[in-house]
């Protein structure tokens, strides 16, 4: 087929400036539309392999065979989600002159396509977002919130209801959180950024992952597209949902009010209802997403740009790198027992950010300023020793810890070097287990992340009360979308789904890449260790991943932190990491001593320009996904 040719069209086309791409929209859009209808679905992530070598302005697209499918290289722009087409469909927008934005939307509505399961219109998400010439950083919260009739006691009778069924959604906020990012930066039209997922979810896509069999045959929304005729599509049958299709291209047309304030609203509320969901038109209309400047943390000579509380994720990113920083050398975190003073450094954090919940709820100025202060850290580290770890208790945890889980994130990145970072999800695997049947669109149980003062906890701690729930409030999470910088430029962005194996997962990845030195690729591959508090355990990954790749933790390492008291066990339910590096041409040994060097490197190099080098995109094998490159 033409693809070969399609690809040497887009390729032809000078990426434009904002001003070139005004002048030329129209002409250009004509084009578009046909070219992204036709090549959308003639790419797939086994086409990814055979893009070699391409030229476009002197930029290079390379995928490094050495080092497998999970890297990507491009000095033009880059896309890490979990699924290759995904990847994919981000990079055809970006050849085609579209902000990072207008990218992160169109990755993110096909994620919702190809992967119900994690995330969707049904879902919320945080999104960090940073425009490259002005160095704005804008964090946009687009988490559920919990309906005007939910309250604090409402799971009393029916616990399970709090994680399963229509009861347990909140109000969706994923396709604010687009249209509000989109509204800042996009430059390409909202429709055409819709046009790949209409396309996946009319015409089929092929199934990439199937499980929960029983939870899809419980729900006839679920069954009508995943299980059509009651019998469970397989991996690689192809799956339609033509009525997520008419809805997206609703929402294409109309824009979000069509969800948010018109007749799609009112179907999908009617579904809820029927169901026995409390959610009504009006939750739906005063949904809005949440915009401030990011968090912006410094630690070990970068800048990390993410979220505020409700996550917990930036916040424990830095006291966890505070504590790490205290040591004051990078040999602090390197080998055997760099590895011990990092889980000791978690199992703190996780006992700290508990304290956390919705700003807008409740005073967490204290908590928050604790968890960003190098002094509060020291003192916490003077509690760590290389010797030993200790009983939960010994870390003062007050509240019982929150379990989050299922999710998604990608990174993008574009030719002028802006950059997104965003965590999708719909909760757990398929969220409430509820595909309403009118809209096609999955429902978040997102209200399973608040804590309930009836909640018989297995850590036996007491329940959260800045977690308890409130009409309007939002969930504490673990969601952790970051954007890196060095000396004001764009070195990297990063993020992982899986819960509470989130933090653990973007810290060590983080330590690998950007402390410790290691390619982009190993970092993201490097076997990890998960710990939260309690149970007192490190789960280890040690396993065979989808593509026969070896994820492996050393019997040496096991032995080491048994030595330290620290009870290990193995698991196969791990992160998933996606991760992009922008190469800033100097060696990332930093931390301590030779920031000078690097100082002058950019002085003379860029003079407060944006720096361009080569970025480097990782999709995380364990969720066999596929990076693309331009
Ligand atoms: C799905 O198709 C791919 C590519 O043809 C193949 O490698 C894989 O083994 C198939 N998976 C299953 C479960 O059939
Ligand atoms: C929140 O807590 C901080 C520190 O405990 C306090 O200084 C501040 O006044 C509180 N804010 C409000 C609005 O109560
Ligand atoms: C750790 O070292 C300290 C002092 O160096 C010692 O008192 C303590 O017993 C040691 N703990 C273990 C578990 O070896
Ligand atoms: C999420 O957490 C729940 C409860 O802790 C668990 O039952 C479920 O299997 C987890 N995983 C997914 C992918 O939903
Ligand atoms: C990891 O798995 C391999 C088998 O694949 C096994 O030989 C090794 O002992 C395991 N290591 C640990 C630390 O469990
Ligand atoms: C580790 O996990 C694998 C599969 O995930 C399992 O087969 C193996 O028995 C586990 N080993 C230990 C020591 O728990």
């Amino acid at each position: 087929m033409a693809h070969g040719d399609l690809k040497y069209t887009l390729l032809d086309y000078r990426a434009p400036s904002r001003h070139t791409w005004l002048c030329s929209a129209a002409s250009v859009l004509i084009g578009v539309t046909l070219i992204l209808t036709i090549a959308f679905y003639t790419t797939s992530s086994s086409n990814i392999h055979t893009i070699s070598s391409s030229h476009n302005n002197g930029a290079r697209s390379t995928i490094k065979s050495t080092e497998g499918p999970g890297s990507v290289e491009s000095e033009s722009g880059v896309v890490a989600a979990d699924d290759g087409r995904c990847s994919e469909i981000g990079v055809q927008i970006l050849k085609i002159g579209g902000h990072a934005v207008d990218a992160a939307v169109a990755v993110a509505l096909c994620s919702g396509v190809v992967h119900p399961f994690s995330s969707g219109l049904g879902g919320g998400s945080f999104i960090v977002v940073r425009n490259s010439a002005s160095g704005e950083a804008l964090a946009l919260d687009a988490r559920e919130t919990a309906p005007a009739a939910a309250s604090t006691d409402m799971y009393r009778d029916n616990p399970t209801s709090k994680s399963k069924g229509p009861l347990s959604a909140g109000v969706p906020g994923e396709l604010a959180g687009l249209h509000a990012a989109w509204t800042r930066y996009g430059r390409l039209p909202w429709r055409d950024l819709f046009l790949p997922s209409i396309k996946l979810a009319r015409d089929g896509f092929v199934v990439a992952m199937q499980e929960k069999e029983a939870l899809i045959l419980a729900d006839p929304g679920l069954t009508e597209v995943l299980a059509p005729g009651g019998k469970l599509l397989l991996v690689n049958e192809t799956c339609y949902n033509p009525k997520l299709a008419a809805t997206l291209e609703e929402i294409s047309e109309k824009g979000p009010d069509a969800f948010y304030k018109g007749s799609l609203g009112e179907n999908f509320i009617k579904d809820v209802k029927n169901l026995g969901g409390i959610l009504t038109m009006e939750d739906l209309k005063e949904y809005k997403v949440v915009i401030k400047r990011a968090l912006e943390i410094e630690a070990m000579g970068y800048t990390l740009l993410g979220m505020h509380p409700p996550s917990s994720g930036t916040v424990g990113m830095a006291l966890i790198l505070n504590i790490l920083d205290s040591y004051r050398s990078v040999q602090a975190v390197q080998g055997l027992l760099g590895l011990h003073r990092i889980i000791e450094s978690m199992k703190h954090m996780f006992a700290v950010r508990m304290n956390l919940g919705d700003p807008d709820f409740v005073n967490v100025t204290l908590d928050v300023s604790n968890m960003l202060s190098p002094s509060f850290a020291a003192k916490i580290r003077q509690k760590i020793v290389d010797n030993a770890t200790f009983s939960p208790s010994y870390y003062m945890p007050k509240w019982s810890q929150l379990r989050d889980n299922g999710t998604s994130h990608f990174c993008v990145v574009d030719s002028d070097r802006n950059a997104v970072a965003m965590t999708t999800t719909v909760n757990f695997y398929f969220g409430a287990g509820v595909l309403s049947p009118s809209t096609g669109i999955v429902l978040n149980n997102e209200m399973d992340d608040f804590s309930v003062p009836s909640e018989l906890t297995p850590d036996e701690l007491p329940p959260a009360p800045a977690n308890f729930i409130k009409p309007r409030k939002r969930p504490l999470s673990s969601m952790t979308p970051l954007i890196i910088l060095k000396e004001n430029q764009l070195a990297g962005v990063v993020g992982a789904s899986g819960g509470t194996k989130i933090i653990p997962a973007v810290l060590q990845v983080f330590l690998n890449h950007f402390v410790l030195g290691m390619d982009p690729l190993a970092s993201v591959q490097k076997s990890r260790v998960y710990h939260k508090l309690i149970p007192n355990k490190v789960t280890y990954e040690n396993y065979t991943a989808i593509d026969g790749e070896l994820i492996e933790f050393e019997k040496s390492s096991k032995l080491f932190l048994e030595k330290r008291g620290h009870v290990l066990e193995n698991t196969s339910s791990s992160a998933v990491c996606q991760l992009v590096v922008h190469d800033l041409g100097e060696p990332v040994q930093n931390w301590d001593g030779k920031r000078r060097n690097w100082r002058n490197f950019l002085r003379r190099n860029t003079e407060n320009a944006v720096f361009k080098g080569m970025l480097t995109a990782v999709s995380d094998l364990r969720k066999d996904g596929a990076p693309a490159g331009i």
